[in-house]
């Protein structure tokens, strides 16, 4: 071809792609019809049934299996949560790649043919830690008022939401993308500001439109009561509801035609199951009563989500809490929520069942790609562990302050601070140690002797200890997660009073060592590696860490396959395998037993694994021969173990 020729093509094709571009675009819309009750896509009536993921839940390399399953599953539609406090761990520095990769999640479900609702929040709830907000925001200022129009809080959201949005802009359905729906705020309706907020609610509203479009469909999602869908509502955006199995449909949903007369009916939350806290039953709610009400709400013309369709798990520190009854409940790691898909991916009864209510109502597409409905997991042979070193030989740089500090105020955000001072007079014999603003738990050291623990959930605040004049006091205090609902999610973490003796306030200078400052425990975790493994132990009850290596076997080709962590005999801690905070376990609490190890964060043969427990209360490696130090992977997942006797008053 020549120049010319070239050229004249490269018009065509330009002009035809231009020309094919409009046309489409001029087509593609989602609206909502007031009057018939209806949303329009393309000029026709829709209504979806779709299911909650969150990206963060579930590692990247996994995001396709879960969606194609939810497109199998019946689904039109996916729903997620966009987590705040993931992309910008440092104000102002945003970090979208791995598992923040937003864009990539909405154009993978673009390519499995399913249609995306978008919640910003920035507060999201989701069982995470604040919310899903950042917790650098409470250092700003002491006095920094949530998710209301205070500058505190509106200027880095606004920033965040200058970042954000514009990427979700070509993603917009009516720019040729997956999004149909976004939601600002969340649940907002239950927050103690809804009704002095002012005008953060007009805020979000013409900051959405302004940035994604002002033919973009924002909604509103609250709960069922008239009180909480009146307050949630932001004029001029669509209000939908949420509520779970077992109650009235047309009750809730006649709540929400009070605030909203017109318009399509929608559930966004339709809870699968429900949430789980360390130390109380697993909850779990029949595939029978979720199908009935279903049925109801798909037989009234709602649109309905589910929530959660595939829970997935709270990696790393990612676990929030909540106050029930006035008791500081924390969340454990997986978030399996009793969903129809389960925490490693699995299809639950409750996944076909939903199916075929769904196919009574809607024209469900059946995927060519079938899935069996459990995956193979792998059982690997006992992993022996050696110990490596004690916390008190790993601390960093520490900071000196005459009073104890929080985590905030140290920009430290997750995981554990260790305290330390000396003490300068002679104690009675014994004497009561108190830390009454203590968040969350504690682990009391005197002359690196383990001298008690401390806890905000049992409401145990102090303890007797036997110190002398001069005795070191180390104090490891653990943020088990912060509130993700309620009140207060604000609430800061670490030693937020004074630690007294006998009524004696402590404020000769203490150190406070932020373990580990950054939040992937990389460099620690570097180190550790080239230390030397030891088969003794300095003490069972010091915080330390331990290490296992291990190499799959060759013989099978399907491995690395999903897995679970079983940790017999250890008590409370985190694990890492290879690098990847696997979370929390805590066996003798439950009802989570095993931890999720999915197959992406194993080796294949024939390279080294390597596992790493941080292990904070009583590592069983106390027999001299070892045979009590070890690990295991598994093929099944506990997390409906036995919890401890509860005083029930
Ligand atoms: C997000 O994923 C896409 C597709 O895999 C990739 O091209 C892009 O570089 C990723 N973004 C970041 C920030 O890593
Ligand atoms: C919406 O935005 C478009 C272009 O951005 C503008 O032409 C139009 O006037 C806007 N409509 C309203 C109601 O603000
Ligand atoms: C829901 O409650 C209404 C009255 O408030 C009643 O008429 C209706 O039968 C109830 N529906 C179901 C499914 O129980
Ligand atoms: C549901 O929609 C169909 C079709 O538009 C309509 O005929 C029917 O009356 C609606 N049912 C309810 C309960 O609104
Ligand atoms: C998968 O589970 C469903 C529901 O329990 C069952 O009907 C189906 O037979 C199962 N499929 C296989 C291949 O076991
Ligand atoms: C915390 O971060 C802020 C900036 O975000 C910085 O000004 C301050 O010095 C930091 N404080 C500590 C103790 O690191
Ligand atoms: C406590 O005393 C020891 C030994 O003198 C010293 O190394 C350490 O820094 C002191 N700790 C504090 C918090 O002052
Ligand atoms: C800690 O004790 C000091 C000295 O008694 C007192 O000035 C200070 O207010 C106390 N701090 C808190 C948070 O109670
Ligand atoms: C691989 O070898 C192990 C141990 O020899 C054996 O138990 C296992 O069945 C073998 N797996 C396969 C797929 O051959």
């Amino acid at each position: 071809m020549n120049y010319l020729t070239k050229l004249a093509l490269s018009i065509g094709i330009l002009f035809i792609f231009v020309f094919v571009r409009s046309s489409n675009a001029g087509k593609r819309n989602f609206a909502i019809d007031y009057n018939k009750n209806v949303f329009v896509k393309d000029g026709e009536p829709f209504r979806y049934v779709s299911g909650s993921m969150h990206y963060f839940k579930v590692p990247t390399q996994l995001w396709r299996d879960r969606l194609q399953k939810m497109k199998y599953g019946g689904l039109n539609v996916i729903q997620t949560y966009i987590k705040w406090s993931s992309v910008e761990r440092t104000p102002g520095v945003y970090d979208f790649s791995g598992n923040n990769n937003i864009t990539r999640f909405i154009n993978e479900a673009m390519e499995e043919g399913l249609l995306v609702i978008i919640r910003v929040g920035p507060f999201i709830d989701a069982e995470v830690d604040m919310g899903g907000l950042p917790p650098w925001l409470l250092a700003s200022s002491p006095d920094i008022k949530l998710r209301t129009s205070d500058p505190k809080y509106l200027q880095p959201l606004d920033r965040w939401l200058n970042v954000l949005l514009p990427m979700l802009k070509p993603l917009m359905y009516n720019n040729g993308g997956p999004i149909i729906m976004v939601q600002p705020e969340n649940e907002f309706g239950s927050y103690m500001t809804c009704s002095t907020s002012g005008d953060y609610k007009a805020y979000m509203r013409d900051t959405f439109l302004k940035l994604l479009g002002n033919d973009t469909v924002l909604f509103t999602t609250d709960g069922n009561l008239d009180s909480m869908l009146k307050c949630g509502k932001i004029p001029n955006v669509f209000s939908t509801v949420d509520f779970g199995a077992g109650g009235n449909a047309s009750n809730s949903f006649g709540a929400l035609r009070r605030t909203q007369p017109n318009g399509p009916l929608v559930n966004s939350e339709y809870y699968s199951g429900w949430l789980d806290h360390w130390g109380h039953p697993h909850s779990m709610v029949s595939s029978k009563e979720v199908c009935k009400t279903l049925d109801d709400m798909l037989s009234m013309n709602a649109s309905v989500n589910i929530y959660m369709y595939h829970g997935g798990t709270n990696f790393g520190f990612d676990a929030g809490s909540n106050l029930d009854n006035g008791i500081y409940d924390p969340c454990p790691t997986s978030y399996d929520y009793d969903a129809p898909i389960s925490e490693a991916g699995d299809l639950r009864t409750k996944f076909f069942d939903i199916k075929n209510v769904i196919k009574k109502h809607m024209k469900v597409i059946e995927t060519e790609k079938t899935f069996s409905n459990e995956t193979e997991k792998m059982h690997l042979p006992p992993i022996k562990m050696q110990y490596v070193a004690s916390i008190f030989d790993l601390l960093p740089m520490p900071i000196l302050n005459p009073t104890p500090l929080s985590f905030e105020q140290l920009n430290h955000s997750y995981g554990f601070m260790l305290y330390s001072t000396n003490l300068t007079f002679q104690p009675t014999d014994p004497i009561i140690l108190s830390i009454p603003g203590l968040h969350d738990r504690a682990q009391i050291f005197i002359d690196h002797e383990y001298a008690g623990t401390l806890s905000q959930t049992h409401k145990i605040t102090q303890v007797a200890v036997l110190a002398q004049k001069n005795s070191r006091i180390d104090i490891l205090v653990e943020n088990q997660g912060r509130y993700a609902y309620g009140p207060d999610i604000n609430q800061r973490k670490g030693i937020l009073s004074n630690v007294t003796l006998n009524d004696f306030p402590l404020t000769n200078g203490w150190k406070h060592y932020r373990i580990f400052e950054d939040w992937t425990w990389s460099n620690v975790l570097e180190k550790i590696d080239s230390m030397p493994r030891l088969n003794s132990v300095g003490s069972l009850h010091i915080p330390s860490f331990y290490v296992g290596s291990f190499v799959l076997p060759g013989n099978d080709t399907n491995f690395p396959l999903d897995s679970f962590l079983r940790v017999n005999g250890w008590w409370k801690g985190v694990a890492f395998l290879n690098g990847h905070n696997l979370g929390r376990y805590w066996p003798n609490v439950g009802p989570q037993v095993t931890l999720y190890a999915p197959s992406v964060y194993f080796l294949p043969y024939p390279q080294v694994n390597k596992i790493v427990l941080f292990e904070l209360e009583h590592s069983p490696c106390n027999n001299l021969d070892g045979e009590s130090c070890f690990i295991q992977f598994v093929d099944k997942h506990v997390i409906n173990g036995p919890i401890p006797l509860h005083n029930t008053k």
